[in-house]
């Protein structure tokens, strides 16, 4: 029975929901652990396509069975022409998680297999949709900078591909790493609030399609993956360019006395500090070297030195996954659906968990409105 006694876990904080063997964050230890292997050693050489496979199978593939992947992922990755149509109807200012949320329940409605949630139908879904999602973003970016799409190239991997359909010309090899270390921190992330809603939409026996709508629906806030936009927000507001840094610290100075919250600091889980922060920080040192942009490291050391000193709070990995994005030449309203590319793979894992061991998830409230009154 639900009574005044009865503790409630606002925001299901502390609360655990359910068993997962597909990631393990330790806040302890400061450790992320996808299927037992630390993020930071599969952020160092791993192929992001490996990182999907790991995720959905619980081991890496052989090398047969990545050649065979890969081969399906670049047969995939063409947008049909019916969604192209669906997509070219937008308004231009609609913002891109709109689009690419439009996108995915659009190509729910036009597959004939929307209802086979099987292992193997969940798993033909799961490929498909991350092989298309990055075509999805590179048009939306290229639109944004009143560009015609590019059409993916079957010769490039994931990586390569993603950065030549969003700017049409050859990446830079060190622009390639960085790129793939983002889509391997940000992959996966075990009950944090998008893969909850994808788990509780499957809960329900509703299709994949649906758990990942609704999961880029989540993942739009500010307050879970929209803070990787925000984050560019704060550092175009501060101002970027020579004396970055010493704005910085006017700025935070009275953001923090009118009581605004910083994008790209705090977590939920990490009370210490983000597990996957010193490496995407390591990334974009690399991209700051080569884009000769010291004002913008200026600037992240800044805030985060400050942040620790005046309210002891630590960044996120949005913190520096925003402003690489933006040294890459990604137009800030895309960050988040590059976020959703890569975390389409932990999804899409997390549904297919949540199918193999089903249970409606359905919590209780306490009720505080009027007491029962006559009509
Ligand atoms: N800037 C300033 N203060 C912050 C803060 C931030 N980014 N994050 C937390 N705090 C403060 C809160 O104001 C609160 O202070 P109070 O106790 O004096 O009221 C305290 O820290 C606890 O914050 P709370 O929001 O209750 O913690 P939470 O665990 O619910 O929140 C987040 C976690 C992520 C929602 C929160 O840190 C936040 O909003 N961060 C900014 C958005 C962001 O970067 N999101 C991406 C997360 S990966």
């Amino acid at each position: 029975m639900v009574d005044m006694n009865t503790p409630i876990h606002k925001g299901l904080a502390g609360v655990i929901a359910d068993e997962t063997t597909i990631s393990k964050v330790n806040p302890e230890t400061n450790s992320l652990l996808y299927r037992g292997y630390p993020v930071q050693d599969l952020a160092r050489s791993t192929p992001f396509e490996a990182v999907a496979w790991l995720l959905w199978h619980g081991e890496l593939p052989t090398t047969e069975e990545l050649a065979g992947f890969v081969e399906r992922e670049r047969a995939l990755r063409d947008i049909p022409d019916a969604l192209e149509r669906i997509l070219s109807e937008l308004p231009p200012s609609a913002h891109p998680m709109d689009v690419l949320r439009t996108a995915v329940s659009a190509l729910g409605a036009s597959d004939p297999d929307v209802e086979d949630s099987s292992p193997e139908g969940l798993l033909r879904k799961a490929e498909a949709l991350f092989a298309i999602v990055p075509s999805i973003v590179a048009r939306t970016q290229r639109a944004l900078q009143g560009h015609p799409p590019v059409a993916p190239r079957a010769d490039l991997d994931y990586c390569e591909n993603f950065l030549w359909m969003s700017f049409g010309e050859e990446p830079d090899p060190l622009m390639v790493d960085a790129f793939r270390v983002s889509m391997v921190l940000y992959a996966e992330h075990s009950f944090n609030a998008s893969t909850f809603t994808a788990r509780v939409i499957t809960s329900t026996l509703s299709d994949f399609y649906s758990a990942i709508t609704g999961a880029i629906g989540a993942l739009k806030g500010p307050l879970h993956g929209g803070a990787n936009e925000a984050v560019m927000d704060t550092f175009q507001e501060i101002g970027l360019g020579e004396g970055s840094g010493q704005r910085a610290t006017q700025w935070l100075d009275k953001a923090l006395v009118s009581g605004t919250k910083i994008m790209g600091f705090g977590h939920r889980v990490y009370k210490n500090g983000d597990s996957r922060v010193p490496t995407m920080r390591e990334a974009l040192v690399k991209v700051v070297e080569h884009s000769k942009r010291p004002d913008i490291i200026e600037l992240y050391d800044v805030l985060e030195a400050s942040m620790r000193e005046k309210k002891n709070i630590m960044p996120n990995l949005d913190f520096p996954s925003g402003p690489c994005y933006h040294l890459m030449g990604f137009k800030t309203g895309v960050f988040t659906p590059l976020f959703v590319a890569a975390r389409v793979t932990g999804w899409s894992a997390h549904i297919m968990e949540q199918r193999a061991n089903n249970s409606l998830i359905r919590p209780l409230s306490l009720y505080t409105g009027p007491p029962q009154r006559a009509l």
